[in-house]
């Protein structure tokens, strides 16, 4: 008996909590969007980064807005002429906004860090 009304308990402090919480963020988010942030990990993340090396931080930059790094890293190792056009694709075909000077770094980047090995 004394656990059964424990849990019943239990779960109107839920529900209670979850209401206030409903209530809080609908009270703040007019006033203050934008002012908090918050940093979430999502599963996976990290193995979704680019390699490091020279370039990594303009395709970090201008490569991950759309979607992630998997695009790159589950191509078989191309070499600079099909990352390159890879690169032109997503700037005429689908509109990233990325300017030239990022964009050679961005090819040699590729072709070094998922071309096909030396
Ligand atoms: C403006 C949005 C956008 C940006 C920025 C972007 N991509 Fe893409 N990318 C796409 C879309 C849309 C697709 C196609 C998705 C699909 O077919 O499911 C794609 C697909 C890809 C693919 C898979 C092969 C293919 O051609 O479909 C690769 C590789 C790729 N992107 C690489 C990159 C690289 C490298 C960059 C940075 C230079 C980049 N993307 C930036 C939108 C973008």
């Amino acid at each position: 008996m004394r656990p059964l009304s424990f849990a019943a308990a239990a779960g109107a402090c839920a529900i209670v909590a979850l209401a206030a919480v409903t209530v809080s963020r609908a009270a703040v988010a007019p006033a203050a969007a934008g002012v908090s942030t918050a940093s979430i990990t999502l599963p996976g993340d990290l193995s979704f980064q680019y390699k490091p090396g020279p370039g990594s931080v303009a395709a970090s930059t201008y490569c991950l807005t759309c979607h992630s790094s998997a695009y790159v890293s589950t191509q078989p190792p191309l070499d600079r002429a099909h990352w390159d056009a890879e690169v032109t694709k997503m700037r005429k075909a689908y509109g990233a906004a990325i300017p030239d000077v990022a964009a050679a770094q961005i090819v040699d980047y590729l072709t070094a860090s998922y071309g096909p090995s030396p």
